[in-house]
């Protein structure tokens, strides 16, 4: 996952960042040199597939993001929504509602993608990271807005439904540098994961919609 890349160098940074205040030093800490921070990144990915391997280097929508600290001018914005959104493969039958309890699961399972797990890993969607979605569930992140009720407040409309689809499949086909991983895009979810999520925030009998 994109975010994870960022992450692992965000913790390296603090991490050196970090040392000197901790041994009272008065020097300022000094910036990391970029190319250590990409050696120890390739190092962290030792067991990753070819394909994650190439995932090391930011594609062009990242690259633009990067440059701009996601603050991107128009232009760029609409360069990368019309990119991503050409990635975006839609399901074949035409149906975008998997099954919610299945996408209760996923949502709630933040594993996968992480240098430590097993190559055969099944990755989760981690949503509750960053969203509020069933009202049982107290424990999620507030990056993103809350998705409860997200179905019902959108009267199931199949419009929605397909822009929810949309946005989880590639979340900057919506919004050019958002947060949110590119679940789809990426290779992180499969169609039918992406489906059951769909439907765990569309279904009128899921949580998300009581
Ligand atoms: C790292 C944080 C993060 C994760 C993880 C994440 N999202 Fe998001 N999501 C966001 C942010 C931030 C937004 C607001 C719009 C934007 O910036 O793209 C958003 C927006 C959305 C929206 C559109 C909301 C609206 O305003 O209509 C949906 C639907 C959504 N996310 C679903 C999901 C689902 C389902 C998952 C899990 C598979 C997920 N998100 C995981 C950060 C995240």
């Amino acid at each position: 996952m994109t975010s994870t890349i960022k992450l692992t160098a965000l913790a390296f940074l603090a991490g050196i960042a970090a040392l000197p205040v901790a041994a009272g030093a008065q020097t300022k800490p000094k910036a990391a040199d970029p190319a250590l921070v990409d050696a120890y990144i390739k190092s962290t990915f030792g067991k990753a597939s070819p394909e994650w391997q190439q995932r090391i280097t930011p594609d062009e929508t990242l690259k633009t993001c990067n440059a701009y600290r996601n603050d991107v001018p128009p232009a760029e914005a609409e360069a990368i929504t019309k990119r991503e959104l050409a990635k975006v493969v839609y399901p074949s039958d035409g149906k975008y509602l998997g099954d919610w309890k299945s996408g209760a699961k996923i949502a709630n399972n933040g594993r996968g993608g992480q240098f430590s797990d097993p190559p055969d890993t099944v990755s989760g969607g981690n949503c509750y990271a960053c969203h509020q979605m069933e009202q049982a569930e107290v424990s999620y992140g507030t990056l993103g807005p809350s998705l409860m009720h997200y179905g019902k407040d959108r009267k199931y409309a199949p419009e929605d439904i397909k822009a929810a689809y949309t946005k989880i499949y590639d979340s900057q086909a919506v919004f050019a540098c958002s947060n949110m991983p590119r679940f789809g895009a990426n290779k992180v979810l499969s169609e039918q994961q992406i489906k059951d999520l769909v439907a765990f925030l569309f279904d009128p009998e899921s949580p998300v919609n009581k």
